[in-house]
């Protein structure tokens, strides 16, 4: 994502000594201008994963558009411009003019990513093992998950269009390790971020009590399917390179960390297969990884509808017709 520093340095033979001249004085300048882009740059990177003002998706995806814009013309060497790019971003986010600290080099950046990245896996497990140690209040567990019913619902059976994931049922050792991963930066969810701090809901206990608490809700089984064209294949890719973790209906496995997956949206589904097989999901299990590397679309669609199409046993389903009894008003 940081781009090593470039030297705009085409040189033509042939100029005139006033255009070497301009040309010194313009490559003088560069370095300062490259400083404070990629300040700036690292600093709407950071904004984006944590989204520190709560700013909608919308608004989310044109800072991206623009972010990436801007390192285009950072690469042509337009650095003015491309700051100029990142105003838009630094609105919105909130970022101030004041640079933090002198840039480190290349090398030095790469350490400290592989130091942070470290600190934050470690940080994370820290968490799950104190949350886990906890006894949930599902109480205080309600009043938290209130907030996570803005965009997951009631129920907990989020959203058709794969946006956003069911998470009702899920066992509560998934649930601790993806928030706990979510807060120390271990994965990215710039739109949950902010509800997921411990501002917001508190530390270990928070998190070990929401977690009770999703996970005494009923699993919808109307979920978003695929067309269902490709499902021979999807049951054998399932069965051979997936059902030793998530099981053979997708129950997953509470004492080992394997999500339970029946159920899920198609669309989500696939988004997070994709993610897992690229790393865009930091927090991907290495062996599942492995698992997935060499699928292609026809691949991670069939077997993301076959997943979509498994059922959770019948006395975790929700009985037709159930709504939440906690949000009745
Ligand atoms: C602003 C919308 C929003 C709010 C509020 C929100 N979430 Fe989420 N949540 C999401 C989205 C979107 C994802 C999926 C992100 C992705 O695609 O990686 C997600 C993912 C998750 C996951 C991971 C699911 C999985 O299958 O791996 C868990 C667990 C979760 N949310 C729990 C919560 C809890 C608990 C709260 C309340 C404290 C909450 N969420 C509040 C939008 C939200
Ligand atoms: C070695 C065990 C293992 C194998 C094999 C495996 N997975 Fe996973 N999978 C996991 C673990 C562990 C996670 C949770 C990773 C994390 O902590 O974020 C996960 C996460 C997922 C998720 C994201 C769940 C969510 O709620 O966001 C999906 C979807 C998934 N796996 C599907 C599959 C499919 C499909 C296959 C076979 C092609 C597969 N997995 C193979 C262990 C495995």
């Amino acid at each position: 994502m940081l781009r090593a520093m470039r030297t705009p340095m085409n040189a033509r033979g042939g100029f005139r000594v006033g255009a070497a001249i301009a040309l010194v004085l313009l490559l003088a300048a560069a370095p300062a201008g490259a400083d404070e882009f990629e300040d700036t740059l690292a600093r709407v990177d950071k904004a984006l994963q944590t989204n520190p003002k709560r700013v909608p998706l919308h608004l989310l995806e044109s800072c991206q558009s623009r972010r990436n814009g801007a390192i285009r013309l950072y690469d042509l060497g337009q650095t003015t411009r491309a700051l100029r790019r990142l105003d838009f971003c630094k609105k919105l986010l909130g970022i101030s003019d004041e640079p933090t600290k002198a840039v480190p080099s290349a090398s030095e950046q790469a350490k400290a990513l592989g130091e942070a990245e470290r600190e934050a896996r470690h940080r994370a497990a820290r968490e799950v093992e104190q949350a886990l140690g906890l006894e949930p209040d599902l109480a205080n567990g309600l009043r938290i998950y209130r907030d996570c019913a803005q965009c997951h619902g009631a129920e907990g059976w989020g959203l058709s269009n794969g946006s956003v994931p069911q998470i009702a049922g899920q066992h509560r050792t998934v649930v601790v390790k993806q928030l706990a991963d979510i807060r120390a930066g271990n994965r990215d969810n710039p739109l949950m971020a902010p509800y997921a701090t411990v501002e917001s809901m508190g530390g270990a206990q928070g998190v070990a009590d929401v977690a009770g608490y999703i996970d005494t809700l009923e699993i919808s089984i109307d979920s978003d399917k695929g067309k269902g064209k490709d499902l021979a294949l999807g049951k054998k890719l399932y069965e051979e390179r997936c059902v030793s973790c998530h099981g053979a209906t997708g129950e997953g496995d509470g004492v080992r960390f394997m999500p339970r997956i029946h159920s899920q949206h198609y669309r989500y589904l696939v988004r997070q297969l994709e993610w897992i097989r690229d790393g865009k999901r930091r927090n991907g299990n290495a062996e599942m990884v492995a698992s997935v590397k060499d699928f292609g679309e026809r691949e991670t669609r069939a077997v993301a509808d076959y997943v979509s199409r498994l059922e959770p046993p019948i006395e975790l389903q929700a009985p037709p017709g159930w709504s939440n009894p906690d949000f009745a008003d």
